[in-house]
Formats: structure tokens, C-alpha cells, sequence
């Protein structure tokens, strides 16, 4: 079996972000740029389907400097980690790695290397460098691009014969070598027996630094084999400052608005459509212009989302109606329709078939089957049942100045319009309130309350015997 070990480098300051958040933990789709890269690399077996002995990886090896702690805290058990006290360089960061990749078991005969600064990168791609490694039996194999606009890109220079003879950068090139277009993407793959021994003699270099680029002169001047593979420019972005934080951003989200589109989901706009890397949706949902969904939020089919609907960290059913609203870690069961122009906040747990109309709050609350709440209103901290009616204008006073208070409404219950529920309260089963009603005491099951303070008025049969306003 082939084993491989991956190494991260993710130790540099990230100086051009300016930020005082670490390079690597800048957000990209929804997650911190190095969690792109731990997914390509974590997805990567997937990408050998057809190799009869697929390769063996370790947890990858992530090599930490600056802000090491905080990168440490939020990546925890998912990788290994080595420290590279001064940020001296690649060559220096990957030699930081060297006693923790050589303490696994089984030890790797191939050391897969990329940055922690390039999110774009795809497994398919890794797999692509990782298998021409070992076809070939290379000492070094690393993936290119060819540009138009080499920018700030190591360039790859090759000899008459098309053999790599080194990687310049920029910094160093000639002003000829500014004009090559052939780029180092920063994908590599070593062999270990030749890696480790030629890190440690790697001189620094006239910038005062060890490049691990600078590991390809020296297999060429030795005559070892050399391979390289080609990828795309779009995957190879690193991300050394805002302006190519945003265009890794727009890649990445065209990438995933096509895989979505190519499973199923109509998006009407993808210029103004916002979708996380890890939201999953199911077929034939609708996602109208204007709309973003964040988070790890499940969507089922059928659902109609937008215009102009923001969704985080929630999960849908099927057959959901989402218009110009927004919703944050609530729950909507099948059939649910809100808005336009309302709002759940954590905890919002609308049933089966609920109605939401406009200018309605939900917060922290279990809403039951059927149950509709048409116009402005405000449920915090309460239990509703099914086939309840909430009139317009109802409002929960769960807040009483100190505590939060819990408001419990039965099964069809009939909250007339405008009515104050102070809590804590509970409205009974098949209960009424009337227009206006503020309600400081238990209702019970079958009665109607009236006025302000709310008093017992009489018993109701059903809604239709009811002479109160319904507010709808
Ligand atoms: C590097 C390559 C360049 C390539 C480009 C691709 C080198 C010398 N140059 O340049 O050929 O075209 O990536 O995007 O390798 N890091 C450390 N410790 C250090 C220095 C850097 O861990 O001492 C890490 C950084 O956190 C970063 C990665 O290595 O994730 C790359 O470093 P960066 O300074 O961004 O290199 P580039 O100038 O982009
Ligand atoms: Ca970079």
C-alpha cells in the first residue's frame, strides 16, 4: 500500500491581510480558508476510484507560527500539528514538520505538501498530483498553471527540452522570467528518503530565507526526476490579501451555486445568490434573486426561497415557502410558509403546515401543525398547538425585566387580535381571547376571555360561535 503524509503550511504572519486574525482563519463560503483545504484533503481518497490499492494518508500535518494557538483551538483533534517557532521561510516551515512525519505509523514514503492559503484547491486535483508521483517514481512532482496575469506567482522555468530546471520568484525573476506564464500552483509531492537530508543542507537563500521552492533547482542539478502536473489558474488562487480573499470568494461560490444547480435546485440568479459550502438542498427547490443561506442549513425539496430571504444554520422540510424573511436556527417542518418580511430567531420550531404571514416574529418557540399567525405578531418562549389562530397584533410578554417566561397556548385555541399574553401563561385547549384582551391569568380549556385585565366572559363551543374579532 502506497502511505503518504500531507503537511499544511499555515505558520506565516499573513502580513498583506492586514488583520489581526490569523491568515488562514479568514472566512471563505462560510468556513475559515484552511478548513477548504483539510476538506480536499480529507475528500481526497474519494478521488481514486479506479486505483486498485488506493493510498493511505495520516491525519494531515498542519504547521503552525503565527497565531498557532487560536488556529490549534478551532481545528483541535482533526489534524496533527507542528510548530515553526520563526517564520523563516517555506523550506524552513516544511522542515518544522520533519518529527512529526516521521513519527507515524505506518511511516510515508511520499510527503504531500500545500498551503494553507489556497482554498480553491479540489481533491480530483491532489489525487491527479499525488498519482503521477507515483506512476512515475518522481523525487519531486508539483502542480502548475499557465496565466495570462502571473502576478505574484512563482514562475517555472524550464531548459530547451522542456525539463524543470528550478522555480523562480518573483522577487528574484529576471525581467524574462517575469514573462513566463507558467506558474507554481503550490501542490508538491516528495519523495522522504531524498526530502528531509536536502531540507536541512538547503542554504538560505539571498532574501534571507529557505524556499522550499527552491528544493527543485537542486533535484534538477542532481539529475533526479522531476515530474509536473497541470491544473487550472481558478484553483491555485493563494490568498495573500482581501482582493484575492474576494476572488477566491466568487470561485468558490459559482462552484458551489453549479454543483447545486447540477443536482436539482433552480437558481434563478446566481449573481445574487449566497450559498455556504456546507448547505445541502434538495431537488427541485426554487431559490429566487437576492437570497443567502449560510451554515450547516438543510433544505428539502420542493421548497420556494427568496426573494431576498436570508437563511442561517437551519433546517427545511419539503414544500417550504421562504418569502423576503429571514431565519436562524429554526426549525420548519413540510409544508411551512413565512413572510414576506418575517423573522425566526434561534429556536423557532414552526410544524407541519404552519402559516407565517408578515411583519410576525418567532423566537425559542414550538408553533404546532396548522397553526396560523398572519400579521404582527410576536411569539417568544412559547408552546403552541396545533390549529391555533393567532390573531393579528398578538404579542408573548415573556420578558418581565428579569426573566424570560414561558407562554403555553393549546390546541385551536382562538387568540383574538391584538391580545397580550403575559407570561407566564397558558391559554387552554379550544380557549378564546378577545380583540384587545391583556391576559395575566390562566385561560382555561373552552372559555372565552375578554378586556384588560382579561375575564372570564363564557364558555365557546367552537371558533365559529365566537363573537370575537378574528383578525383575519
Ligand atoms: C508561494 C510560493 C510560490 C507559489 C505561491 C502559490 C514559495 C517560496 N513560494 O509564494 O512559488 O507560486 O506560493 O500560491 O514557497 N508559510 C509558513 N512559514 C513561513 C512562510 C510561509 O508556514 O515561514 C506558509 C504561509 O502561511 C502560507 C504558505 O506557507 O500558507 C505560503 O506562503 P506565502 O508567503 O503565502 O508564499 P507566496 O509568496 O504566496
Ligand atoms: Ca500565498
Amino acid at each position: 500500500m502506497n502511505i503518504y503524509a500531507t503537511v499544511v503550511l499555515a505558520a506565516g504572519k499573513g502580513t498583506r491581510m492586514r488583520s489581526a486574525l490569523p491568515k488562514v482563519l479568514h472566512p471563505l463560503a462560510g468556513a475559515p480558508l484552511l478548513a477548504h483545504v483539510l476538506k480536499a484533503i480529507e475528500d481526497f481518497p474519494l478521488s481514486f476510484p479506479s486505483l486498485d490499492t488506493r493510498p493511505f494518508s495520516h491525519r494531515p500535518v498542519v504547521v503552525l507560527g503565527h497565531g498557532a494557538a487560536q488556529i490549534e483551538a478551532g481545528f483541535a483533534e482533526r489534524c496533527l500539528y507542528a510548530l515553526q517557532d520563526e517564520q523563516l521561510g517555506t523550506g524552513h516551515a516544511l522542515l518544522a514538520a520533519q518529527a512529526v512525519v516521521e513519527a507515524l505509523h505506518p511511516v510515508p514514503q511520499t510527503v504531500l505538501v500545500c498551503y494553507g492559503d489556497m482554498p480553491l484547491i479540489r481533491s480530483e486535483t491532489l489525487a491527479r498530483v499525488l498519482g503521477e508521483h507515483l506512476t512515475q517514481q518522481a523525487t519531486i512532482t508539483f502542480l502548475t498553471a499557465y496565466t495570462q496575469q502571473p502576478s505574484d506567482f512563482g514562475r517555472v522555468v524550464r531548459d530547451a527540452s522542456g525539463h524543470v530546471r528550478e522555480i523562480v520568484e518573483v522577487r528574484r525573476a529576471t525581467e524574462e522570467q517575469k514573462r513566463i506564464n507558467e506558474i507554481n500552483s503550490g501542490v508538491y509531492c516528495f519523495d522522504r528518503q531524498w526530502l528531509w537530508p536536502t531540507l536541512q543542507a538547503l542554504p538560505r537563500n539571498s532574501a534571507g530565507e529557505y524556499y522550499l521552492t527552491d528544493l527543485i533547482a537542486i533535484a534538477s542539478t542532481q539529475g533526479r526526476a522531476i515530474m509536473t502536473v497541470q491544473g487550472t489558474i481558478d484553483e491555485t488562487i493563494g490568498v495573500n490579501d482581501r482582493v484575492q480573499l474576494a476572488a477566491s470568494e466568487q470561485v468558490l461560490r459559482r462552484r458551489i451555486l453549479e454543483r447545486h444547480m447540477y443536482s436539482g435546485v433552480t437558481i434563478v440568479d446566481p449573481a445574487t445568490t449566497y450559498i455556504d459550502d456546507d448547505v445541502r438542498i434538495g431537488r427541485d427547490t426554487v431559490i429566487l434573486p437576492s437570497t443567502m443561506i449560510s451554515g450547516k442549513t438543510t433544505i428539502g425539496t420542493n421548497c420556494r426561497l427568496g426573494p431576498g430571504t436570508v437563511i442561517e444554520q437551519s433546517v427545511l422540510g419539503d414544500g417550504c415557502i421562504v418569502r423576503t424573511s429571514m431565519l436562524e436556527e429554526a426549525v420548519l417542518e413540510d409544508d411551512v410558509t413565512v413572510g414576506p418580511f418575517s423573522h425566526c430567531r434561534p429556536g423557532a420550531h414552526l410544524a407541519h403546515g404552519v402559516r407565517m404571514g408578515n411583519f410576525a416574529e418567532v423566537k425559542n418557540s414550538y408553533v404546532g401543525t396548522q397553526t396560523d399567525m398572519h400579521h404582527f405578531s410576536y411569539l417568544g418562549d412559547a408552546t403552541v398547538g396545533e390549529h391555533v389562530n393567532i390573531g393579528a397584533g398578538t404579542i408573548t410578554c415573556n420578558y418581565d425585566g428579569v426573566r424570560k417566561n414561558h407562554t403555553a397556548i393549546g390546541a385551536h385555541a382562538f387568540i383574538g387580535s391584538d391580545t397580550l399574553l403575559v407570561a407566564p401563561v397558558t391559554v387552554g385547549e379550544r380557549a378564546h381571547t378577545g380583540a384587545g384582551a391583556v391576559v395575566r391569568h390562566d385561560v382555561p380549556p373552552g372559555a372565552l376571555v375578554v378586556g384588560v385585565p382579561a375575564r372570564f366572559l363564557r364558555m365557546v363551543e367552537s371558533p365559529e360561535h365566537a363573537s370575537v374579532e378574528d383578525g383575519q
